[in-house]
């Protein structure tokens, strides 16, 4: 697919062969699903998703018009467009809304990508974004998560940068499944992002304890 993160690195590969081992999954949410490059592959794999996106641009494409809280503008059709080029639509739920405000019905699982972090999350301490999540997902289910490590000073000035470790403290009383954590890498280029830089990255997956 013609996602605008198609080359960035990802732990997702490692998420969806813990959800394929699980009989008993079958919805997933995707926090922050932008463009759908990890939303297309779940709906390939049989799931049924829920897509949670508070950028208007990334959800309906270059063609929106309204204004969105986040400032970046895609070039391609967006999430919408790109379930229907591959005709999975009908088992999609688009959420065009922040996280920490909208009304999800409990699923079996979730997944975010480097979220938390953007600024408009700032405005809020980062524990209502994380009991957002917490309530996305269903006694027993799972709760995976890639997300940016400080790299520069400015990052250690809000909590939304996570340090080795830190996320446990979101999580009390989560089964902790994975944890992994990245040196500095190059980064490919990205929406918002046109030149490589570097990134720093965590991981875990998490079931609750319900
Ligand atoms: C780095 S992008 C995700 C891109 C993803 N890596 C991918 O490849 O599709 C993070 C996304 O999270 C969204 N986001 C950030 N905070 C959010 C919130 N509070 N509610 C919903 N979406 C949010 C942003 O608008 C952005 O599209």
């Amino acid at each position: 697919m013609r996602s605008e993160w198609k080359d960035t690195r990802t732990f997702f590969p490692l998420f969806i062969e813990h959800l394929n081992q699980d009989p008993t999954i079958e919805t997933v949410v995707v926090v922050g699903a932008a463009d759908g490059k990890f939303v297309l592959p779940l709906l390939r794999a049989g799931y049924s998703v829920t897509a949670i996106e508070v950028n208007n641009s990334a959800v309906h494409g270059y063609g929106d018009t309204r204004k969105g809280k986040a400032a970046e503008r895609y070039s391609g059709g967006g999430l919408t467009a790109a379930a229907r080029e591959v005709g999975l639509q009908d088992k999609l739920t688009i959420v065009n809304a922040d996280v920490r405000t909208a009304d999800i019905f409990p699923r079996d699982a979730l997944w975010t990508s480097c979220s938390w972090h953007y600024s408009l999350n700032h405005d809020q301490p980062l524990s209502r974004f994380f009991d957002a999540m917490k309530r996305c997902v269903r006694p027993g289910g799972i709760l995976g998560a890639e997300y940016f490590m400080p790299v520069a000073p400015k990052h250690v000035e809000t909590e939304h940068y996570l340090e080795q470790g830190e996320v446990w403290r979101y999580l009390q009383g989560w089964r902790r499944n994975w944890e992994a954590y990245t040196p500095v890498f190059v980064e490919a280029p990205h929406l918002g992002q046109p030149d490589v830089h570097v990134h720093r990255m965590g991981f875990f997956i998490a079931t609750s304890s319900g």
